[in-house]
């Protein structure tokens, strides 16, 4: 796209912006959304078999012993539908309380999901929002809404597929909301496959990106929560299909709306968001593992591209260093840069943290001489002006009572928030 330094990037974005209309999906356009819903209906139908009729039955999830259970009200939810749909079927801590030996083998076993990919994801969580003695966390709030996946700016970040952004949020940054999910049905139905592959999720992503530029004051989009957040795109085609993606497995309606938790109203045409799980129709996860460079690849070649926000890392604000090689070793180096956010604790403490993720992260590859990585040549800060108004450690203004656990069977946001929408069930 010809875009050569980070002035032309914002230069790009700030033309697009204005240029940009994103549609809000309103009540009374809920009719639209049955047709999309039904075109989209009779796509899956023939889908469905013919992937059954393909995969190796040792792939159908769940397995015998693991049954679904929807989470009681002190079960621990958040932001991320893969930990809470495993959470729900017992390949996880019913109470949703994961250590990082636990979540390495339920992602595994229950969606395909490389070593390497989990590792990466755990322990900056466990950096940023769990506890190292433990290697533990909470799938949702932690106690006191402390810490837990629902902190925001950590791992979880704005420009999410399914949820808002957390200042317009108000501080829900971890519900399933409906409009959100409508556009994301929109862009299913616009697309000739009428699947939630990498083109529709791409076309999510530029669409939600488009939205905070405009309206999210506070957006705070640094290397690692937009690795999350990115790759988080590329999961739902990647990790939700029915049967592998790329090799016959479907994304379809069926299968994403279920694992996402996403039940259509048709009365008021609106998602309710309901426990996550698979299809009753029958599911089976992909057959060979989705790994860290994979991730890197769909997150920042094919999703990013398609609407670029700016980060104020000057390594990564040049699109030319956007490789997965220059990332990985951004992540190693990044270590650094995120323990503070855990500790702020002595320099001793933060020592053995970097020396223990270090370590975790070696174990699975990820390290400067497999890589090939310039130290010292990287960006030097994964977490730059973390004190700045709306960065992790001065959060943008929220409401306390929208930070807790996820609380299902209520709709959430049935209109975009383009100024911080509070009451955020409808
Ligand atoms: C290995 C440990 C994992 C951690 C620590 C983790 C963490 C997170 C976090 C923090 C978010 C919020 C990101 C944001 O704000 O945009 C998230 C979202 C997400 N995660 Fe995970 N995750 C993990 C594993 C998985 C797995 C195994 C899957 C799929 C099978 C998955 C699928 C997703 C998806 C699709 C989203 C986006 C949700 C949405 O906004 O619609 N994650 N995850």
């Amino acid at each position: 796209m010809g875009i050569n330094s980070r002035e032309e990037a914002v230069q790009f974005l700030k033309e697009k912006r204005d240029s940009d209309q994103v549609e809000d999906v309103e009540p009374e356009k809920r009719g639209l959304i049955s047709g999309l819903l039904n075109t989209l209906a009779s796509d899956i139908t023939g889908l469905t078999g013919s992937v059954a009729s393909a995969v190796d039955p040792k792939n159908y999830r769940p397995e015998p012993g693991y049954t679904f259970q929807a989470p009681g009200p002190n079960d621990s939810r958040g932001p991320c539908p893969g930990l809470n749909l495993l959470a729900n079927y017992g390949y996880l801590p019913r109470n949703g309380y994961v250590n990082y030996g636990q979540v390495l083998d339920a992602t595994a076993r229950g969606f395909n999901m490389g070593a390497d990919l989990a590792t990466v994801l755990a322990v900056f969580t466990i950096l940023a929002d769990g506890d190292i003695a433990t290697e533990s966390w909470y799938l949702g709030a932690g106690p006191g809404n402390v810490g837990g996946l629902n902190r925001h700016d950590t791992a979880e970040c704005d420009i999410s597929p399914n949820r808002e952004d957390y200042y317009l949020a108000c501080g829900d940054n971890h519900h399933l909301s409906s409009r959100l999910f409508q556009q994301n049905v929109q862009a299913a139905a616009a697309n000739p496959t009428k699947q939630f592959d990498l083109v529709t999720m791409g076309t999510q992503y530029a669409s939600n990106a488009a939205f905070s530029l405009k309206n999210n004051p506070y957006l705070y989009y640094f290397p690692f929560p937009s690795i999350v957040s990115l790759g988080a795109f590329a999961f739902y085609p990647q990790f939700f299909s029915n049967g592998t993606y790329g090799a016959g497995g479907v994304a379809n309606y069926e299968s994403i709306s279920s694992i996402i938790g996403a039940k259509f109203n048709k009365t008021s045409g609106q998602f309710s968001f309901v426990p996550e799980k698979w299809p009753s129709q029958g599911w089976y996860r992909r057959a060979t593992p989705y790994g860290a460079v994979q991730a890197l690849i769909d997150g920042f070649t094919i999703i990013y591209p398609r609407y670029p926000v700016p980060m104020a890392v000057p390594q990564l604000a040049n699109p030319a260093n956007l490789n997965v090689n220059t990332i990985l070793c951004d992540i190693y180096d990044g270590i650094n840069s995120i323990t503070p956010l855990a500790l702020g604790g002595t320099e001793q403490e933060v020592a053995t943290a970097v020396s223990w993720a270090l370590s975790k992260l070696e174990g699975v590859g990820i390290s400067p001489s497999v890589l090939g990585c310039s130290i010292g040549n990287i960006s030097p800060n994964f977490y730059p002006n973390m004190t700045q108004a709306g960065g992790p450690m001065n959060l943008p203004p929220a409401q306390q009572a929208n930070t807790g656990n996820n609380v299902y069977n209520k709709t959430y946001f049935c209109n975009a928030p383009t100024t911080p929408q509070c009451s955020h069930t409808c």
